[in-house]
């Protein structure tokens, strides 16, 4: 049997940049950019303050369907969690995609497997598609750990999720020495942990494993991009600091799709 055609996914995070307006301008110019390309899927993640006017200027214009994640959720759906912001209000504003277990909230914020576990079934239940990220520290690395560290994360964070609930999910792996650093893994490097990644799914799901999109993320760019995506595993990219210029992130969509 022939594996499953992965259309190719390319999400812009955007982190914590941009005003309303320059968001709404940089979603614009990305649409635009994008406009004519078939066969790929294009997401942008920009912050909490943005997404509402975001997905709004996406949908109100007939020109490409670009997606709109956000960058993290709680995993209750209401209630008293002061500064939170629950799935269903994401979907609620027209987010279809959702980021979590970010390296940078597990360093920064004390994200812990188990939070990204909750997160991703709130989001499922909520209609929105997680776009979990996993990935080693250096450290992790230097000590031989890095498949040790991603099977934890990855088998944490898909606990409790069903087969048709995963076939929704998307995986980033992101390894934390790359991210925001310049320094990209080897195509290589990047591959080795995707093909594990899909191995590790197609133990527990074997008739889905081959169809889901595994995306790579640290330091992409347009001139990296064709390498990483010719590896059989890299199906797409998730893309921080190239993604803040509209220029760079369409011409890294259109070099990796
Ligand atoms: P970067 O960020 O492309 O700036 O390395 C990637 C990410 O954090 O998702």
């Amino acid at each position: 049997m022939s594996p499953a055609p992965r259309r190719p996914f390319f999400c812009g995070n955007w982190k914590l940049n941009g005003s309303l307006a320059e968001s709404v301008a940089l979603a614009t110019d990305v649409r635009n950019g994008v406009a004519t390309l078939r066969g790929v899927d294009v997401v942008v993640a920009p912050s909490f303050t943005a997404l509402h006017a975001v997905a709004k200027r996406l949908e109100s214009e007939s020109a490409g369907p670009v997606g709109v994640a956000a960058q993290n959720c709680h995993w209750e759906d209401k209630g008293a969690f002061t500064g939170e912001v629950s799935a269903s209000q994401l979907a609620d504003v027209g987010c279809k995609y959702v980021i979590l277990g970010h390296s940078e909230r597990r360093q920064l914020f004390g994200e812990l497997d188990a939070g990204v576990n909750l997160k991703a079934r709130a989001a499922l239940r909520a209609g929105l598609a997680p776009i979990i990220c996993v990935g080693e520290t250096l450290a992790e690395r230097d000590a031989g750990e890095t498949l040790g560290r991603v099977q934890a994360q990855l088998e944490a964070a898909v606990a409790d999720v069903s087969e048709a609930d995963l076939a929704r999910c998307l995986i980033a792996y992101e390894p934390v020495w790359a991210i925001g650093t310049g320094r990209t893994a080897t195509p290589g490097q990047a591959q080795e942990v995707h093909a594990f990644i899909r191995a590790r799914l197609a133990a527990r799901h074997p008739g889905l494993a081959a169809s889901l999109r595994i995306l790579y993320g640290g330091s992409v760019k347009p001139d990296n991009v064709r390498a990483l995506m010719a590896e059989v595993d890299v199906d797409g990219g998730l893309v921080g600091g190239a993604s803040l210029k509209a220029e760079s992130f369409v011409r890294m969509v259109k070099e990796g799709s």
